[in-house]
């Protein structure tokens, strides 16, 4: 029985799991109440997504067991997991791509009930469905054409489609909007209010305090600490989380700027880049700001030739480019951390010193990669971003979904690009993590570089960047000088709340 006296939703009794070289979760005793909203909270790698993973039976623990509802689970895989009430919103989604809204809701527990699937009861269904997540588009519609939020609202649907009792989130707010992110925590409320035990994987400290009821901090696989959230502050948490005071949080210094790196001239690609002209000189951090779908992603994937502008001009270091491709941008010293890691940015397959030194391979004579100092590389990597790995040649897909993002980062960071794009690059990343990265940034400004930033995180567009760039609907409708930066400013612009047209 929990502290109030009900059966716990969720027991672990010293639950483990082990990979090769690697204690990902390591003798968790814990249990969770029907209707509170349970954070885990740690490390990048500190075995959050396994120990998630072992309560929905994507992977059977190899010591300890798991409850549900007071009976010991026998693994049998996550549909087993799923007919028992729990359900699982991953870290990447799992969504098949290919199939359309309504059979995703169904996968494997189809409505029709002699084993022929009704296509009117899978759509009413599925309407119902996802009415109850707020999502109003066509079941009938293929899930690749949805954009993140509606993708993810599609899985918190599925997870109603099986009455689920245990819901699990993993970092479910990494790439929605503030309003999306309010939109979910009011669905988070809704079902807790009926009962449903909700564990959610969060690195936002904001979001945390905001939702959670408990926090349980994790490190090195097992649990430093559970606690109710009202009692704790940030501070504590922050410490509990990395083991350490993290003292600054956004390190920079900001010096002049030397001559112009970039300079981009009247910059269009279809409806998404519009006219955009602006230049980043040597040593400066440039932000780009706005809300999502502002153009922000497109401008890079256009300046670094992953969708090549129509019109427009492209000049560094005073030398007129023509970009066909990434190639011809990678050759011209462009770098472009993208926002999605696991789309078109990291190969899973590969090694982590592939995958570092992939956009730069260390070469011998007659062809030949120079291995060793692949291997250096990755090492060096390694130990300043802190990635967590046994070795560096063990393949990416081993690897924690915020190590997965330091990888790619590593990457970008090897270059010896002078120009480099920054998508969102904290996406994932734990505090201490992110504060190691912000250092990185600024000594590569320190270095002469030129250096944009995305984010949807203004605060770390406030305290990083010496200007930011305000886009909307394709354009930039706006610059703001450090000295005059504030929250509502940027927020004006990129809404384009009246008064402040510059
Ligand atoms: N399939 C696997 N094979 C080998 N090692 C793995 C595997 N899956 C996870 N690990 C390792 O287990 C540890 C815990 O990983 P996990 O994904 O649970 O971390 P996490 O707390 O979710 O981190 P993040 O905040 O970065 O998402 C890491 O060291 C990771 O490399
Ligand atoms: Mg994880």
């Amino acid at each position: 029985m929990t502290a109030s006296g009900r059966r716990p939703a969720v027991a672990l009794r010293g639950v483990g799991k082990r990979f090769p070289g690697v204690v990902a979760v390591d003798g968790v005793t814990l249990e969770i109440e029907p209707g509170e909203v349970h954070v885990f909270a740690g490390e990048n790698g500190a075995g959050k997504s396994t120990l998630m993973k072992l309560i929905a039976q994507v992977e059977p623990p190899t010591s300890g067991r798991v409850e549900l509802d007071g009976e010991p689970v026998v693994h049998q895989g996550p549909g087993a997991a799923r007919r028992l009430g729990v359900s699982m919103v991953h870290q990447e989604f799992a969504l098949a791509p290919d199939l359309s809204v309504a059979e995703n809701l169904f996968i494997g527990h189809e409505p029709g009930r002699s084993g022929w699937i009704s296509r009117a009861a899978e759509r009413r269904d599925a309407r119902e469905l996802l009415a109850r997540v707020g999502l109003d588009v066509d079941p009938g519609r293929r899930v690749s054409l949805l954009s993140t939020a509606e993708q993810q609202r599609v899985e918190l649907a599925k997870a109603l489609a099986v009455r689920a009792k245990v819901l699990i989130l993993d970092e479910p707010t990494a790439s929605l909007t503030e309003r999306e992110t309010e939109e979910l925590f009011g669905i988070v409320r809704e079902l807790t209010g009926q009962g449903i035990a909700v564990l959610y994987i969060s690195h936002r400290l904001d979001e945390i305090f905001e939702i959670g009821d408990r926090v349980t901090v994790m490190r090195d696989g097992a649990v430093v600490e559970t606690a109710p959230v009202d009692g704790l502050d940030e501070a504590r948490l922050v410490q509990l989380m990395v083991g350490r005071d993290v003292a600054n949080l956004y390190p920079r210094t900001h010096r002049a700027p030397g001559e112009v790196r970039l300079e981009v001239d009247g910059l269009s690609r279809g409806e998404q880049v519009r006219d955009v002209s602006f230049q980043v000189r040597a040593g400066e951090i440039v932000g780009l700001a706005g809300l999502v779908g502002a153009g922000r992603t497109e401008l890079a994937r256009a300046v670094f030739g992953a969708e090549p502008p129509d019109r427009g001009t492209i000049t560094v270091d005073g030398r007129a480019l023509r970009i066909r491709g990434p190639a011809d941008a990678i050759a011209a010293g462009i770098g472009y951390l993208t926002e999605s890691r696991k789309e078109d940015g990291l190969a899973l397959q590969l090694g982590v010193d592939k995958n570092i030194t992939m956009a730069k391979l260390p070469m011998l004579r007659f062809g030949l990669i120079d291995l060793k100092a692949e291997r250096d590389i990755a090492e060096r990597e390694r130990e300043s971003l802190r990635i967590r790995v046994p070795r560096v040649g063990r393949q990416a897909q081993t690897l924690s979904g915020g190590n997965q993002q330091k990888v790619v980062l590593a990457r970008w960071l090897e270059t010896g690009a002078d120009v480099l794009f920054f998508d969102e690059p904290g996406r994932g990343m734990d505090v201490g993590a992110k504060s190691e990265m912000f250092q990185q940034l600024d000594s590569l400004a320190e270095q002469g570089k030129a250096v944009v930033l995305i984010s949807s995180y203004l605060p770390e567009l406030l305290n990083m960047c010496d200007r930011i760039l305000v886009m909307r609907g394709g354009r930039i409708t706006g610059e703001v000088q450090r000295t005059e930066f504030s929250e509502e400013r940027v927020v004006a612009l990129a809404t384009g709340a009246k008064g402040n047209h510059d």
